[in-house]
């Protein structure tokens, strides 16, 4: 009785999980590789962005939705946070061409 609740329990925090990980950080659509595209990356960068976001900027606090920032304002936060997630410039471009694409296409 007492381990079907926890396993309840692990079951709602497993699809909370993933609700917060879809919103910030949606998944690559046809509309945001070709937004990309025109700022010439490619659908790999935005790939690599997308999973970089996921795995190196959760450690500390939740994603927030793309919507909450401009294409600007991610650009320096990504920048400002980069040094906190121990991102090398490469990685740091790759998350924030993700999140330009993302935002442009919402
Ligand atoms: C080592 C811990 C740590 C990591 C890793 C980290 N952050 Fe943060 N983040 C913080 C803290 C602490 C704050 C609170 C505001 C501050 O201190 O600047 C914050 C604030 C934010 C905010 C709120 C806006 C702001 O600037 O205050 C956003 C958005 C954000 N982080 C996004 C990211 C992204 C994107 C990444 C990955 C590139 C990331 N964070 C990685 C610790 C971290």
């Amino acid at each position: 009785m007492h381990k079907a609740k926890l396993t309840w329990a692990g079951l709602v925090l497993f699809i909370a999980g993933c609700a917060s990980f879809q919103a910030g950080a949606p998944a690559i659509t046809p509309a945001m590789v070709k937004v990309a595209q025109t700022s010439g990356d490619s659908l790999e960068k935005l790939e690599r962005g997308r999973r970089l976001l996921a795995m190196r900027c959760t450690t500390c606090h939740a994603l927030e939705p793309v919507g909450n920032y401009t294409v600007q304002e991610w650009s320096d936060i990504v920048e400002d946070m980069a040094d906190r997630s121990g991102l090398k410039n490469d990685e740091q471009q790759e998350i924030q061409a993700y999140l330009a694409a993302a935002r442009k296409t919402l």
